[in-house]
């Protein structure tokens, strides 16, 4: 049997280290076996120093995805590269988008991808809203001073190269494992049913900046090509908490988080 403990949005450079040390003790605490986060540990200055800090203090395996925020005073390519090399000379810190399926027991995979939402749900064109990505991240800092719709280009490239290479490992991880059970981590939520605020589905404003159609399209085509595995997808981003079968083997579950108050979101039992 083995304990996994799910986080999601933690924005950890939020907190201070005496608040940091404590939120570790509660995951030591749970007595997981292993961490999984999708998403938002931080912000690209700091990251790597704090996930070094959090596998330091707990000692365990932690696999995880990468957010928006994490991106945050960054550029996409430099910071994963930085994963990239964080996984290479780590043990216990595993970036899914790199590090490809994990075998976590006998019937069980984890895949994982970071995810960008890509304005094909709701109404981008018409949408004023704003998110501080298109500020604070640099690459699409600079898409947006060209215009709108270099910026939607931008976001539906990162979204999609990140959808292509969550179907890479969905597939190769089945063909070499013969799964019962697959775990998806991904930070944006994959259908607009799942993003929530204050209880109701996120308006056409929103929803651009909410949502992964790139990936919820290819969690449908396996879901469908696979109807003897299990999906089971967990994400962040919205901040509130939802939860839907899509399919008779495919849920996904969004995880609700408050700036300042990292949780754990779920003990999974495998
Ligand atoms: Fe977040």
């Amino acid at each position: 049997m083995i304990k996994l403990a799910w986080l999601t949005d933690i924005h950890l450079n939020f907190l201070t280290l005496q608040e940091r040390r404590c939120f570790y003790q509660t995951i030591i605490d749970s007595n997981a076996d292993a961490v999984l986060i999708s998403g938002d540990i931080a912000e690209a200055p700091s990251v790597k120093e704090l996930l070094l800090e959090m596998e330091h203090a707990l000692n365990k395996p932690i696999y995880f995805v990468l957010g928006n925020h994490d991106y945050y005073r960054g550029t996409i390519e430099s910071m994963r590269l930085d994963m990239a090399h964080l996984t290479k000379i780590t043990q216990g810190l595993k970036w899914l988008s790199v590090s490809g399926a994990q075998k976590l027991s006998e019937d069980v995979l984890l895949v994982g991808t970071d995810g960008f939402s890509d304005g094909r749900y709701g109404d981008y064109e018409n949408s004023p809203v704003s998110l501080n990505d298109s500020r604070l991240i640099a690459d699409f800092f600079q898409a947006k001073l060209l215009s709108r719709s270099h910026l939607l280009t931008k976001m539906q490239q990162y979204a999609d190269e990140d959808a292509r290479q969550l179907l890479r490992d969905i597939e190769m991880g089945i063909e070499k494992h013969s799964p019962k059970k697959m775990m998806v981590l991904t930070h944006v939520p994959p259908f607009p049913e799942l993003c929530l605020y204050e209880g109701k589905q996120s308006d056409d404003n929103y929803l651009p900046y909410f949502a992964s159609k790139a990936i919820g399209d290819i969690l449908l085509t396996v879901a469908q090509n696979y109807p003897f595995i299990e999906f089971v997808t967990l994400c962040g981003h919205t901040h509130h908490y939802a939860e839907r079968q899509m399919l008779e083997n495919l849920r996904v579950t969004v995880g609700a988080a408050e700036y300042y108050q990292p949780s754990i979101q779920d003990i999974i039992t495998l």
